[in-house]
């Protein structure tokens, strides 16, 4: 897989990018993520990347030029197919489905954006469909595409050491992960459930979905219809 990553900030990428699972994804070849400055597209003595509003309002709005000019000096650089997103709170909640569906694609070209919002121009112009990672606003799309990364990313066959682990995770059946024990068998007096010491694969996972049934309907009873 690529993935392109379009933003004012690369630098804010390099160290979520290079620890653990991402950084071995990358080294390992199972995904290749091209970081491209948009000011560099700028033009101008003071390579401008966004301007005021017209019809007025607060803040600034990013141009087109610059966007649409890295966009299309990508697309020359590779021709693989793929799904162009702009991260932005208006857009399609992004949940662990959407981030399966992603991972099975050939590239992803992520814009993140700054200040005010996009030229509606880039949206309609690049065709490109819009994500949202929580109904909250963030100063930029970066860390938005960096969560969505991380959890494309780990999906990608190869990428998790043990090839099961994704499998168990939260929501991957729609339920919250049971709940994980490891050594010791007792903690200052708390102790791990007898049954996950009995070696009995069938009741341990009976049990298991059992536990997660029940904490999906405690904490997040809006997962379980
Ligand atoms: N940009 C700013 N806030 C965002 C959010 N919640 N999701 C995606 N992109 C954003």
């Amino acid at each position: 897989m690529r993935i392109d990553v379009l933003t004012l900030f690369p630098d804010m990428f390099t160290s979520p990018l290079n620890y653990s699972i991402l950084k071995r994804a990358q080294e390992s070849g199972l995904v290749e993520i091209v970081l491209s400055n948009i000011r560099d597209f700028a033009i101008g003595r003071y390579r401008q990347v966004d301007d005021k509003p017209y019809g007025g309002g607060p803040g600034m709005v990013m141009m087109c030029q610059p966007v649409f000019e890295c966009y299309e000096h990508l697309l020359n650089e590779s021709s693989q197919p793929g799904r162009t997103i702009l991260l932005t709170p208006q857009g399609r909640p992004f949940d662990q489905n959407l981030a399966m569906e992603l991972s099975r694609e050939q590239r992803l070209i992520l814009i993140a954006g700054r200040y005010e919002g996009f030229d509606e121009r880039i949206r309609t112009g690049l065709g490109a469909e819009q994500i949202s990672i929580g109904d909250y606003v963030l100063s930029g799309g970066e860390l938005p595409a960096m969560v969505m990364i991380d959890a494309v990313v780990r999906l990608l066959e190869g990428a998790l050491g043990d090839e099961d682990s994704a499998e168990d995770d939260s929501f991957r059946e729609g339920l919250l992960e049971y709940p994980q024990y490891t050594r010791p068998e007792v903690y200052r007096g708390m102790t791990v459930p007898e049954i996950l010491l009995s070696g009995d694969h069938a009741r341990i996972a009976a049990w298991r979905k059992a536990r997660s049934i029940e904490r999906t309907k405690r904490w997040r009873p809006d997962l379980m219809e």
